[in-house]
């Protein structure tokens, strides 16, 4: 018999830049409804008084945090053992922690939370549920929370192993940040030929726009660009140079192994 959907309150504690998306995301999916969730925040987020509008209860007394199934961990590294020591009593015995923060371990978390716990890392798109997600834990049943909570609003990638997650932050959580910084330097780059900066940015978000319309089709990335890029074209003359020059593999590189390491040194 399949036991039956754990039931009770999502906590989520933090509602910054991830929080709010996360929140955002639940709210137009209805992973999670307005009336299961409990936000806890230092100070007001608009989007937490959106959800509170829609019976979200926001920073309520801790008696409530018993009953609740999970708790998403959505502060910054540095923070989160001050964060959670206060809530750790608080919280029932079947109680799951899910974290989205970069470079803490499950170990480090189980260990003070005594519990399982799943780790995710998402993009903000999670907002407009069309984020992307990695998702790892050693616990079938926390990875399984995870799955359900960002699966409305993420293509969940499960890894292999915890040691992925780094690599995985890299090329998600923090990879649109690059493209918007590639992207950016492309309108510059118009600029200097000629466009004015108005025309530049606009073209290169527009760009952008078609580039994930283009994903959207689930067509792989080479057929992507090959689909652009005739034989003799301008687009063909363009990744030629790119390739020639190996900027663009040196700039994905260095930008992806400082991110981990970064991840490594939290
Ligand atoms: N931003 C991303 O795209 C992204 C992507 C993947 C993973 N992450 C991970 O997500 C986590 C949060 O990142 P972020 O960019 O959202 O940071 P952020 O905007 O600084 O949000 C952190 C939030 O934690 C809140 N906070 C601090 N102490 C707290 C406490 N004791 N109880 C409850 N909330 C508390 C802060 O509240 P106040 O605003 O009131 O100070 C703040 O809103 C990080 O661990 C990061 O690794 C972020």
């Amino acid at each position: 018999m399949t036991p039956p959907a754990p039931s009770g309150p999502v906590v989520l504690l933090g509602c910054g830049r991830l929080g709010s998306a996360i929140v955002e995301g639940w709210l137009k999916t209805g992973a999670v409804d307005p009336s299961d969730l409990i936000i806890l925040t230092p100070s007001a987020k608009p989007v937490a008084e959106q959800a509170r509008a829609r019976g979200a209860r926001i920073n309520p007394p801790h008696d409530e945090l018993e009953a609740a199934r999970v708790l998403v961990l959505a502060v910054k590294p540095a923070m989160w053992r001050t964060a959670l020591a206060p809530l750790i009593a608080r919280l029932g015995p079947r109680t799951q922690l899910v974290s989205v923060m970069a470079g803490v371990s499950a170990a480090d978390m189980s260990e003070v939370s005594a519990r399982p716990v799943a780790r995710v890392m998402p993009t903000t798109a999670v907002a407009q549920a069309r984020g992307v997600a990695a998702v790892w834990s050693a616990d079938p049943g926390a990875l399984e929370t995870a799955r359900d909570l960002f699966s409305p609003m993420a293509e969940v990638v499960d890894l292999e192993t915890e040691g992925q997650i780094d690599a995985a932050t890299a090329v998600a959580g923090s990879a649109p940040a690059f493209i918007y910084a590639f992207v950016q330097a492309l309108a510059d780059a118009g600029q200097a030929e000629g466009l004015s900066m108005e025309a530049a940015r606009r073209l290169a978000r527009g760009a952008l726009r078609s580039a994930g319309a283009g994903v959207e089709t689930d067509e792989a990335l080479e057929a992507l660009v090959a689909r652009i890029a005739s034989p003799g074209g301008t687009t063909r003359a363009g990744l030629d140079a790119m390739s020639a020059s190996g900027d663009l593999e040196r700039a994905a590189t260095a930008a992806v192994t400082a991110a981990v390491q970064r991840a490594r040194a939290f």
